[in-house]
């Protein structure tokens, strides 16, 4: 009996195989059926003939009641995102400085669930999610119904492989139908249906889910005396893995931008869900030298497609009144999800922008999120339209105070300069209380806001007079004894911070955290700062003419309120390193590029801060030193260009003392 049932096994593994792996069925799906019967009722009568790696497995039965964990021999990492052109070319340039001239394998970037899969002898032995990188969860139960991974290797070997697992939009779209008619909620798309069906605790539910996946990554190549990943590729799709065709070898940036493009025109019509392109670097040997930063491998990237667009309606435009009085237009959208989650709103900028556009309201627009994540209007759907569309409006009074609005030459946007309007002193308190500013834990937006409108809270000053109501704030709807404690010690924690979150909180016009940062170090003090005239304050690097008068001028309205935030004992002084001068480095503008060994990027950057020069990220002419390391980008050639002073690695360390 043992014999037929391995008989059958075989039989069915390979059919398995052909079908799901190659796409290529050489039986009958009834000759199928005929033989998978035939190995369930052996197994029935036989349980002690039972194999673990018997194809039966596949049709699910396995229960667990929570997810073990699994560390990860190697931890999973993920990969950097690219957008465009210039990003693939500074991650080419990173590579290829000193010469090194490697190929690059470009892949299609499956949008599933990444998984781990280990085999002993051959076996399948175990399938892990990626969960935190280090740690994942066994979903070896689900993994072994996927009838694309193979439960038997042609080789009897230990081997450990990455793939994604995934559901075909086909399938996503029959599930849906079911769910539909069975009333349950629809799944979103290919990549959570994925998810969510490779993580049931029931096995058979899983099964049901038409499974499948891609592999793309061999942990360990030089075990296996490989030297490249196209040829780990090759390896493992000759041990019976679904890997897939659809990638190339590529010598130049041209060659990876063409199969971009061409996957980006195939994209619709794949069969499955790919969200960019993979792109790796593929000789070990390279890979090797580069190695990894603590998240990610430098010898890849993953380019992304731009983001998902979705038609919605346009439903109305409304504004609203930030901390400085600027108005905004804001989009009110028919909720449509996008890339997973449910939009609603998206900011419009500006009048400008909204006429740029040509929205009209009532039109069916375009919408995605810009880089993966913020919700944009691209554009109305002129042909969509049909005569009921509203014209849009700016207002010309605050929609909040109804005081006039201005709008200053020359910039675009319009402001409610009524200072006393509630909109903006609401924005201003939530501004003061928030992370990079006094950093008040406990108090959201909507609690300061009500806060405000009972008027509990009038001015920043009265966070600090709270814990004289305790009493009465407990009564409120929603708060109660412990949240009011933990806002109350928040707020005094907050008296001790350091002066620039101070300036910063007080919301002076123009004084960024950046801006508040040079003169806290810059005085030390509020006491000198309050009374520094504008001439001397002008003088400052970065600060300038109209920054220096909304400096000057804020102290003279405010006298009231810095006088009794000193009266409350709100810390007003500098807490960080004081500033020092340094010949190399004061009042000078420096960009870092590449890698200096043993100094952090924040570290220089500190130095040079304290030191009161400022670093910013791109090189332009008004950059007075390029800092270059190992492995520099494109700010290397640009500072070359403008002729911009260079420190090399040397230099910086002699400069920053640093042995
Ligand atoms: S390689 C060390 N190749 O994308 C390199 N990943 O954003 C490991 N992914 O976590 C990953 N298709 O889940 C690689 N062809 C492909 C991929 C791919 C999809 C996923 C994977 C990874 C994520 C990174």
């Amino acid at each position: 009996m043992k014999e037929r049932i391995d008989e059958l096994i075989n039989i069915l593994e390979e059919a398995n195989y052909n079908y799901y792996v190659l796409d290529n069925p050489k039986i009958t799906d009834q000759e199928y059926d005929k033989y998978l019967r035939e190995l369930i009722n052996l197994e029935e009568k036989y349980p002690e003939l039972k194999r673990a790696d018997s194809p039966t497995v596949k049709v699910g039965g396995e229960v667990i009641d929570k997810f073990e964990k699994i560390h990860h021999i190697l931890p999973m990492l993920s990969l950097p995102n690219v957008f465009n052109e210039e990003e693939i070319s500074s991650f080419i340039e990173k590579i290829e400085n000193d010469g090194v001239k490697p190929t690059y394998v470009c892949e299609q970037k499956f949008d599933g669930l990444s998984v781990s899969l280990i085999y002993k002898e051959g076996k399948l032995v175990s399938g892990a999610t990626r969960g935190d990188g280090v740690v994942g969860e066994d979903i070896t139960h689900n993994v072994k119904t996927i009838k694309s991974i193979p439960l038997k290797l042609k080789k009897n070997i230990d081997i450990e492989v990455r793939g994604e697992i995934i559901m075909s939009k086909a399938t996503l779209e029959k599930l849906n139908k079911q769910r539909k008619d069975d009333g349950l909620p629809l799944l979103q798309n290919c990549r959570n249906a994925a998810a969510g069906s490779a993580r049931q605790l029931d096995s058979k539910v899983a099964a049901q889910r038409n499974l499948d996946n891609f592999i793309y990554h061999l942990p360990n190549p030089k075990d296996y005396g490989l030297t490249t990943h196209y040829d780990s590729l090759n390896f493992m799709r000759d041990l019976g893995f679904k890997v897939s065709n659809n990638c190339i070898l590529a010598k130049t940036k041209e060659e990876i931008l063409d199969f971009i493009e061409s996957l980006a025109k195939q994209r619709p019509n794949l069969p499955y869900d790919i969200d960019g392109v993979v792109i790796k670097v593929n000789e070990l040997e390279i890979q090797e030298k580069l190695g990894f930063t603590s998240k990610y491998p430098k010898w890849a990237t993953a380019y992304k497609f731009p983001s998902e667009e979705v038609l919605t309606k346009l439903k109305d435009i409304i504004f609203t009144v930030g901390r400085t009085g600027q108005i905004t237009p804001n989009a009110v959208l028919e909720p449509v999800i996008v890339m997973g989650s449910t939009i609603s709103r998206a900011t419009l900028h500006n009048e400008d922008y909204v006429r740029g556009l040509d929205l009209k309201i009532g039109d069916i627009v375009a919408i995605h999120k810009a880089g993966d994540v913020i919700p944009e209007v691209i554009r109305p759907i002129i042909e969509r339209r049909n005569g009921t569309e509203v014209e849009f409006e700016m207002i010309s009074n605050c929609p909040i105070c109804d005081s006039p609005l201005c709008k200053k030459e020359g910039l675009t946007d319009y402001f409610c300069l009524n200072e006393a309007c509630p909109a903006r002193k609401v924005e201003g308190l939530i501004h003061y209380a928030s992370r990079n500013a006094m950093n008040i834990d406990g108090l959201g937006d909507e609690i300061i806001e009500d806060l405000h409108n009972m008027g509990f809270i009038k001015s920043v000053l009265d966070f600090y007079k709270l814990k004289n109501m305790q009493e009465q704030l407990i009564e409120l709807e929603g708060l109660g004894t412990k949240k009011i404690n933990k806002i109350l010690e928040s707020v005094e924690n907050s008296k001790n911070s350091s002066l620039e979150k101070l300036l910063f909180g007080l919301g002076i016009p123009g004084v960024g955290a950046k801006n508040a940062k040079i003169l806290a170090r810059q005085y030390e003090n509020i006491e000198a700062l309050r009374y520094a005239s504008y001439e001397e304050l002008k003088e400052i690097r970065d600060i300038g003419d109209i920054l220096a008068k909304n400096i000057v001028n804020y102290f003279i309205n405010n006298k009231e309120l810095v006088d009794n935030l000193i009266n409350e004992g709100i810390n007003t002084k500098y807490l960080g390193e004081a500033l020092t001068y340094n010949e190399f480095v004061t009042g000078k503008k420096f960009v870092i590029t590449g890698t200096i060994e043993g100094l952090s990027r924040d570290e220089i950057k500190e130095f040079i801060e304290k030191n009161n020069g400022t670093v910013s990220d791109s090189v332009s002419k008004k950059t007075d030193i390029v800092i270059v390391g190992a492995n520099p980008g494109s700010k290397y050639q640009k500072a070359l260009d403008l002729n911009i002073m260079i420190y090399d690695e040397e230099k910086i360390k002699k400069v920053m003392e640093f042995e």
